[in-house]
């Protein structure tokens, strides 16, 4: 095992960032060890979820939520075509928050 993509751990409405009133969006996540950090491994598997949930949920949007100083998170999320919603602070730390949907294929900003 070289790392994991998480998606269907909904985002919990109490906390900031949210692209619905309701919130408990589906959440995308990702860690890799450093060792494979830098071949795109992290980025072919998020686009493989996110081509799966498209054929589950095809309705829903999905979120993600990273430090602005994580320059590798950061980069990973526009290349998947995440957008931004939302710069706040949370942990600390300043946060970038943004959405993704099916309606915008990855690797294809708005
Ligand atoms: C965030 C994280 C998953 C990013 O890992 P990553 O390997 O940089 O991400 P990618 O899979 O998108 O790889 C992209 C890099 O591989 C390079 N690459 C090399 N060969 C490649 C190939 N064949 N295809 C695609 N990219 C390739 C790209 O140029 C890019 O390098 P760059 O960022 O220096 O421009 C990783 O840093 C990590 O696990 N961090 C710790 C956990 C964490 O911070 N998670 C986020 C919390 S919100």
């Amino acid at each position: 095992m070289i790392g994991f993509v998480q998606l269907l751990d909904r985002r919990d409405a109490g906390r900031p960032g949210h692209v619905r009133p309701e919130g408990e969006e589906a959440e995308l996540g990702y860690m890799f060890l450093p060792q494979v950090w830098g071949h795109g491994y992290a980025a072919e598997a998020c686009a493989a979820a996110l081509d799966w949930f498209t054929g589950v949920l095809p309705d829903e949007p999905v979120v993600l939520c990273t430090q602005t100083a994580n320059g590798r998170a950061m980069r990973l999320a526009a290349r998947l075509g995440f957008t931004e919603v939302a710069l706040f602070e949370e942990y600390g730390a300043d946060q970038w928050f943004g959405v993704w949907s099916s309606a915008m294929p990855a690797g294809h900003s708005a």
